[in-house]
């Protein structure tokens, strides 16, 4: 039987999964510091005087790190209590700003950002065309939009997340039949949204925008160290496109 799972920001603000979330996330060779930051930021280039939105923020260390290097101005929208508070306590004494809202719901403005990014939380977002709709709408003319969700090998089928022994092999199966799956995490259940490496990239393209890259999460030797290295190779973790408005 397959228990219901809690949207993205509910997934989130139960106090036992955010603090093993943030726990994980402090390992060192954490994946999402070893691969998905360097793609990620390889993508997104220089942020010096740019109007950052940053969808899905979390505690907002992208806020924190873009203001350092010369960003102009850095808003997150993010839906889970837990992560405002911690994107607070990261912004505090700076000009960031972080906007209490889901995704889905928050009032765009107009031709206002330079940059638009998403790490890992599109995955939870069930009308992406919708939310690429209101990018283009945010972005200003010549303005890019960037962003990682877990690679679509992964949230098309929850059976290897099923398991609960060490994993020695991955199941990839159900590809081609998109939409919501609930996903054992954490010790909870979380509502993903599974789609196609083509639905993202289609979805970017119809909302009227140019996709300049589309990146995979091969890891680099020079971030891990051996085994993790080998272990990375095996299958990808997550898909990146960046594309711009005209
Ligand atoms: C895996 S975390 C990533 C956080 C941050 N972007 C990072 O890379 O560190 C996903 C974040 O997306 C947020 N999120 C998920 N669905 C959302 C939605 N519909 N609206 C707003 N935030 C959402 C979650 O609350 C969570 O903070």
């Amino acid at each position: 039987m397959t228990t219901m799972g809690y949207s993205g920001p509910d997934f989130y603000d139960q106090s036992s999964v955010y603090d093993t979330y943030m726990q994980r996330r402090s390992k060192s060779q954490n994946p999402n510091d070893t691969i998905e930051k360097p793609i990620f930021m390889g993508l997104v280039g220089s942020v010096r005087n740019r109007a950052i939105l940053d969808l899905g923020c979390g505690n907002a260390d992208f806020g924190l790190e873009s203001i350092n290097q010369g960003g102009r101005r850095y808003v997150g929208v993010e839906g889970s209590k837990n992560m405002v508070k911690a994107g607070h306590t990261t912004l505090q004494g700076t000009q960031g700003e972080i906007i209490h809202s889901s995704i889905e719901d928050w009032d765009y403005p107009e031709e206002t950002f330079d940059l638009v990014v998403s790490r890992l939380a599109l995955h939870y977002i069930k009308d992406v065309e919708a939310c690429f709709q209101n990018v283009y709408k945010t972005l200003v003319p010549g303005g890019q939009f960037v962003f990682s969700v877990e690679h679509p090998v992964l949230t098309a089928c929850t059976r290897s997340a099923e398991i609960s022994t060490r994993r020695a092999d991955w199941i990839v199966d159900h590809y081609f039949e998109t939409g919501e799956r609930n996903f054992p995490w954490l010790g909870s259940t979380v509502i993903k949204y599974h789609r196609t490496i083509e639905d993202y990239f289609t979805a970017v393209q119809k909302a009227g925008l140019t996709v300049t890259s589309l990146r995979e999460s091969r890891p680099s030797p020079s971030n891990l160290d051996q085994d993790e290295y080998i272990c990375r190779l095996r299958i990808p973790l997550f898909l990146f496109i960046s594309s711009h408005k005209a």
